[in-house]
């Protein structure tokens, strides 16, 4: 996906995300957990957005310099409250050039956005002081599969081999379209683009009782921790 689309999507489900990215919470305060109480000198966030893991990093973690980024210049308003010391980087993680090394490099499902992960993760590993580390959450294969099965679109999910630990949560919707206006409010509208007629969304809704018996999505976030010259 383009720097631009990425950017007008999450742009206009800043507002409505906080509220219905019940699981990305979730996930913030889980990759957290598993630093289990370490110290670090300098922190750095990439895809900050409105600050779920900002909220758990400032919070919970001991750090001197707390750096965020985001594609989305606004998201420095929203993460700023939580550190008002803290720098911002504006942009694509894809293409711009990071001078300073960090302790920590930490992201909360942000990598499956990501063009070329594996890119981005060699870069990353380049910035970090030695003994740093690199933590990250994202999805796994089981993530939207019902979308993909119903709608015939979604993601690419990269296996990473140094995932340790892994979740499924299934979420139930009334219908459907409530369904869907979940996925739209959370940013990840990649099917809702679709224009549904009425007819259309009860046939598809149709097939997803006859597949699954209820309207439900389900989430497989997974957690990363590389290390510094690993
Ligand atoms: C699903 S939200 C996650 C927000 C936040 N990390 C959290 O804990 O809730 C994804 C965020 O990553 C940002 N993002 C996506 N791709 C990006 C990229 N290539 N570089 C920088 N930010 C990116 C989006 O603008 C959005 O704010």
């Amino acid at each position: 996906m383009t720097s631009g689309l990425l950017e007008k999507r999450f742009k206009k489900s800043l507002g409505t995300y906080k509220a219905n990215a019940v699981i990305q919470k979730n996930m913030a305060n889980t990759l957290v957990d598993l630093l289990c109480g370490k110290e670090y000198s300098s922190v750095f966030e990439i895809g900050c957005g409105c600050g779920f893991l900002t909220k758990e990093c400032t919070g919970r973690l001991v750090y001197k310099k707390y750096t965020a980024n985001d594609i989305i210049p606004e998201c420095f308003n929203q993460v700023r409250v939580y550190e008002p010391n803290m720098a911002f980087i504006i942009g694509n993680i894809e293409n711009i050039d990071l001078q300073d090394k960090y302790d920590l490099i930490i992201s909360n499902a942000v990598f499956q956005w990501l063009n070329n992960p594996e890119f981005v993760i060699k870069k990353l590993k380049g910035c970090l002081n030695s003994h740093g580390t690199l933590v990250f959450s994202s999805f796994g294969a089981k993530n939207f599969y019902e979308i993909k099965e119903i709608f015939g679109v979604g993601l690419d999910y990269p296996v990473y081999t140094e995932t340790v630990k892994e979740e499924v949560f299934e979420l139930e919707f009334p219908s459907l379209l409530e369904l869907l206006r979940h996925i739209k409010s959370t940013g990840v509208n990649a099917v809702t683009d679709y224009t549904l007629t009425r007819n259309r969304l009860k046939d598809l809704e149709e097939k997803f009782i006859e597949r699954y018996g209820k309207i439900k999505l389900t989430y497989n976030p997974i957690y990363v921790i590389k290390k510094e010259g690993e």
